[in-house]
């Protein structure tokens, strides 16, 4: 795969499911863009046209629809996809993009949730992706709190919040695990507090990231 150039800047945000990543996502690109930055934004599983197509067989419908491994195939297609036709030709642009979610979730949902895969996640992730984000901004919060949250949403991509709290509890203490292994760049926040407490903090990180 092309090399992306040095000029763009890849952000990612992590964390369980409401935590409150997509609105951090929108209102740092909101504030980004006022600022005069080129920003793409953009999530996953999704982000390009084929990626949203798989999008839908892996959110929806039940928690047993596919295995672990059957699972790994379809985020890292879609990731595939989704690095080509978006991250890449924006990263080369010089752009900003920011993303929401990208491989360490696969690493904690594929890669822990039913036994430990983490060693196939980061084969098939050195195979067909490789690319590591610039920045990754955790946002870290209780697994009660966002599980609460999340189901407050009510649309039809629950399979992963249906496999319930346990499932959140050791996702919450793999992403912080995650975030020492990749401390260089890792930034955990506390997601736990008001909106906009949250989004200065992401502002921060990001613009330190930026000059
Ligand atoms: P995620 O993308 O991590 O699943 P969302 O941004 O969709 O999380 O947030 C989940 C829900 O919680 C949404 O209804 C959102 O409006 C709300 N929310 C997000 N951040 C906060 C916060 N800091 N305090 C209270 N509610 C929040
Ligand atoms: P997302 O839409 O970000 O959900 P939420 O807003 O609730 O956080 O992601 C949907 C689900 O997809 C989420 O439960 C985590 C899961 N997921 C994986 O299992 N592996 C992956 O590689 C990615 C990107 C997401």
């Amino acid at each position: 795969m092309t090399p992306a150039a040095a000029n763009g800047l890849f952000l990612t945000f992590e964390g369980i499911d409401g935590s409150g990543k997509s609105t951090q996502c929108r209102l740092l690109a909101e504030t980004l863009r006022q600022q005069g930055h080129q920003v793409v934004l953009t999530r996953e599983p999704g982000g390009s046209t084929g990626a949203e197509e798989i999008r839908r067989l892996v959110l929806e419908g039940d928690p047993d629809r596919w295995s672990a491994e059957t699972e790994l195939l379809l985020f890292t297609a879609a990731r595939r996809d989704h690095l080509e036709r978006t991250i890449e030709p924006a990263l080369r642009a010089g752009k900003v993009v920011i993303c929401d979610r990208f491989a360490d979730s696969t690493r904690m949902y594929q890669g822990l949730s039913r036994g430990d895969l983490r060693a196939t996640v980061d084969q098939l992730h050195q195979l067909m992706i490789s690319r590591e984000p610039d920045l990754t901004l955790l946002i870290d919060m209780d697994p009660e709190l966002g599980l609460s949250r999340a189901k407050g949403r009510q649309t039809s991509e629950e399979r992963f919040e249906d496999f319930g709290i346990e499932l959140q509890q050791k996702m919450r203490a793999g992403f912080l695990a995650l975030a020492q292994e990749f401390a260089p760049r890792f930034r955990v926040i506390d997601g736990g507090r008001p909106i906009d407490a949250v989004a200065a903090d992401v502002l921060a990180q990001a613009q330190a990231a930026l000059s």
